[in-house]
């Protein structure tokens, strides 16, 4: 399950037409409408009689600032063409919950009420996500509708599966607001990297001593996962090849979790024969101890021990250096860290690995952060990029990524 990492910006100048219908779902489109609002959409709401009778439209005028649209018949509507107007503004339309007796309506064309109106007269692109008992959510007919409406170019989001209010468990939970806002920013995201298969590491690794003990560094895997998000959204198939972090994986990514270098190491090249970008987020430990001990390592009194105790360590493979070689490397992107000279070791780094782009950041500015300030290097330079929030600053990179690709294509 995804969680809600979001920007005020996700969706600014966006127009969201929300329709809901009769189901105890509706409860979760409370925390959906404010969910749009914190990202900078305008939130119009729709709802069929029976939702009205789940949550209140008061509930919705308040969240979204907007009176809600109910009635087909309200005749305070100026032209009398309320189910026109309200989805002429609109950038998209989405019904959640989608109960099943909608679901057929809409799969039929139907318009008997305000909200199958609005579906009918829409001109903007329609997701449904749809919330029922899982009987009624297996029943061939609903199974014959959803065809349908795929096939009339309706994206239909979930449903998820698990515990429902009706006591049974199953498919056809609705998802939730966290979800349904994640798919709709990738919705209305630009597919700048529509066709790019991407294979990223991110997060620390760790580096086992005994059974308990190991070396490891303080990644947070935000920066990663922030820009696996972000070009995942703009089309990109997404393959994370995580260390130890405690993030959810964005909505529609692979993630492959590992521990060492020697493990990322070995997924990497798994995976990177499809691949036309390598990403290199990772902190990955440059060296791991020769020695794994079996079990603990004991405090010992020994004089030699009271003097300090050595750990021998060996050189880890250079996973980016390695992929960047390959025959037929795909577009290899490596980040630097560094807590001085930034601008030498950045471009030596690049110049060494042989990459057409190095990420270089400070320290201090993004180890661990929520923001970060990076400095771009290739062929043509050094292109600094403003302190944002990593979720923001993703979205610069998917930019700065997408020109490069298109340049070298
Ligand atoms: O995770 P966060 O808290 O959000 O922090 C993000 C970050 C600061 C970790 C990130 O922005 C970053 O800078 N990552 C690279 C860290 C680093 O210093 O890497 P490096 O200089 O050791 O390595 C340079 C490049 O080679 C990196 O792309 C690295 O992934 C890669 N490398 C390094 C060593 C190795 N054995 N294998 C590698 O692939």
């Amino acid at each position: 399950m995804s969680v809600c990492i979001q920007t005020s910006t996700d969706l600014a100048g966006k127009k969201i037409l929300l329709g809901i219908t009769g189901g105890i779902a509706a409860y979760k489109c409370a925390e959906l409408v404010r969910l749009l609002k914190k990202s900078g959409a305008d939130v119009l709401v729709g709802m069929t009689d029976a939702a009205t009778r789940f949550v209140t439209p008061l509930t919705f005028q308040a969240l979204s600032g907007h009176p809600v649209a109910v009635d087909a018949w309200n005749p305070d509507q100026g032209n009398g063409m309320h189910h026109i107007d309200l989805t002429r503004t609109a950038d998209l339309m989405v019904v959640a919950p989608a109960s099943a007796d909608f679901l057929a309506k809409i799969a039929q064309g139907r318009a008997d009420d305000l909200l199958s109106t609005l579906v009918l007269a829409r001109d903007c692109p329609l997701a449904v996500a749809p919330a029922m008992n899982r009987q009624m959510w297996s029943n061939p007919a609903t199974q014959r509708n959803v065809a349908q409406l795929r096939a009339d170019g309706i994206s239909i989001w979930g449903p998820a599966s698990g515990a429902q209010a009706c006591g049974e468990t199953g498919e056809g939970r609705m998802q939730e607001a966290c979800e349904l806002l994640e798919q709709i920013i990738a919705a209305l995201t630009p597919k700048v990297l529509a066709g790019q298969r991407m294979v990223m590491t991110v997060g620390p690794t760790f580096e086992p001593l005994d059974p308990v003990r190991g070396i490891t560094n303080r990644s947070s895997g935000q920066m990663g996962y922030a820009m696996a998000r972000a070009f995942g959204q703009a089309g990109a198939e997404v393959t994370l090849v995580s260390g130890p972090v405690n993030l959810a994986t964005p909505l529609g990514v692979r993630r492959i979790d590992v521990e060492s270098a020697a493990e990322m190491r070995q997924a990497v090249m798994r995976e990177i024969g499809n691949a036309t970008v390598f990403v290199g987020v990772a902190a990955v430990a440059d060296y791991r101890p020769v020695n794994v001990a079996e079990h603990k390592l004991k405090k010992t009194e020994s004089e030699s021990a009271q003097r300090g105790r050595t750990i021998e360590l060996t050189t880890n493979p250079d996973i980016l250096a390695e992929v960047a070689a390959l025959p037929a490397a795909p577009f290899c992107v490596g980040f630097a860290a560094e807590s001085q000279h930034l601008d030498e070791y950045a471009e030596a780094k690049r110049r060494r690995k042989k990459l057409p782009l190095m990420i270089g950041n400070l320290v201090a500015d993004g180890l661990g952060t929520t923001d970060n300030q990076v400095t771009l290097y290739d062929d043509a330079g050094r292109h600094p990029l403003p302190l944002l929030h990593k979720a923001d600053l993703a979205k610069r990179l998917v930019e700065e990524l997408a020109k490069r690709l298109n340049a070298a294509a």
